[in-house]
């Protein structure tokens, strides 16, 4: 008998972000505290289903008489209501053609596929450090990637003239520039309202497409705060894209819901993109899931679930603030003012913390504190008790 195809294959390693939530998942200390995957925790460490999700979820299961296929490019009043929570009713519809996706990944990569398909040689510029699975998610489409400067380390805050600067000496008109709309992933960091306004006209005069990332709306300062950026770009850029994600602000990871838009030159040229999307979504899934998709639309599309929605996301971004204030007071008794100010200054579910992947090992190691290597938090772990313990390890690991 001949080789067999598949012993051909090489085994890969699993994804970090991925591998250390089993990893904590299995650690059966009584004191972990699990800083690892994006998911938003309540106090009691659950990751909960949100009470305006469950009622729209009664509601479908009541009413919904067929599981018939909507089409390649989803629910079209979804598509609408989103646009409309995320873009506000300043937005020129007629210039935009969207898709509903898998997930805040699936837009990225619808994104990134109607790039290839429009300008194959274009770079798409990430932040340095982005989200880990940025580069393959998008790269993997066939396009070039490059890396602008973002954080410092030293400073924990964006680095934004060396940004700037970087991009003006090497990026090419064309190229596209990723952003992440608010609450940065992996380091909490972002511009400032002055800087977007700084940025917006930098990009539309060197011909850089923005591309805004925004898998965490309503989780920083609120939902016109965490929309400002991406406002101005669909304002100001005659060209642009978003992909947005209901994983964490629905709290739907698992149901896979999520936007890609992208801004047109004209209407014209949003009706041909409208029908790439679909066969750009038609050759990798057919159709992305539904089930996501229509609650968010029951949600939206109703004044009282809405309004219950919202309450529970004021709810979840307040716990979040609440326990950056708690951390940065514990660290700055305890010596690390440094840290202290800019956890208490980022935004949203991560902070970037000065700390080395040999002592993200320690932490998990000697305090079961699930940290990755790259010195990423997700602060919605920790809850008011464990604070203190956390913000010793912490400054023990670093010391
Ligand atoms: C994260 O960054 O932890 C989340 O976006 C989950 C993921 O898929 O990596």
């Amino acid at each position: 008998m001949g080789a067999a195809m598949f012993d051909n294959l090489t085994a890969l390693p699993p994804d970090a972000i991925i591998a250390m939530m089993q990893q904590a998942k299995l650690d059966t200390r009584a004191h972990k505290i699990d800083l690892g995957v994006g998911v938003y925790k309540d106090g009691s460490g659950a990751v909960p289903i949100m009470r305006a999700v469950k009622t729209a979820e009664d509601i479908i299961l009541g009413e919904e008489m067929s599981k018939s296929y909507v089409g390649t490019t989803g629910r079209v009043e979804f598509r609408r209501l989103m646009l409309d929570m995320i873009l506000g009713d300043q937005f020129d519809a007629p210039r935009i053609a969207s898709s509903q996706a898998a997930g805040g990944s699936g837009a990225l990569r619808l994104g990134a596929e109607l790039i290839k398909s429009a300008a194959p040689d274009a770079t798409v510029w990430v932040s340095d450090p982005t989200w880990a699975n940025h580069i393959p998610l998008i790269g993997s489409a066939g396009l070039l990637m490059d890396k602008y400067p973002y954080y410092n380390r030293d400073t924990l805050g964006v680095e934004f003239d060396a940004m700037l600067e970087h991009l003006d000496r090497h990026a090419k008109p064309g190229d596209v520039v990723l952003l992440h709309g608010c609450c940065h992933n992996p380091t909490g960091a972002d511009f400032s309202e002055d800087q977007w306004d700084r940025l917006v006209p930098f990009l539309v005069e060197r011909k850089l497409t923005p591309f805004v990332d925004l898998a965490y709306f309503g989780l920083g300062r609120g939902l016109g705060e965490d929309a400002y950026g991406l406002r101005l770009v669909f304002e100001r850029a005659p060209e642009a894209l978003v992909a947005a994600s209901c994983s964490k602000n629905f709290g739907l990871y698992k149901e896979r819901v999520g936007l890609i838009a992208v801004l047109c030159r004209d209407e014209a040229t949003a009706r041909i993109a409208q029908t790439q999307f679909g066969a750009i979504q038609r050759k990798l899934i057919s159709m992305p899931p539904d089930h996501g998709a229509q609650v968010v639309e029951r949600i939206l599309g109703s004044g009282e679930l809405k309004r219950i929605w919202l309450d529970e996301l004021t709810e979840m971004r307040g716990r979040m603030r609440n326990l950056r204030v708690l951390l940065s007071e514990a660290l700055d008794v305890q010596g690390g003012a440094h840290i202290a100010r800019a956890v208490a200054d980022q935004n949203g579910m991560f902070s970037t913390l000065p700390v080395s992947p040999a002592q993200a090992e320690a932490l998990r190691n000697d305090h079961a504190i699930y940290i990755t290597n790259s010195g990423r938090i997700n602060i919605a772990g920790a809850n008011a008790s464990n604070i203190p313990n956390l913000a010793s390890a912490l400054l023990d690991v670093l010391s």
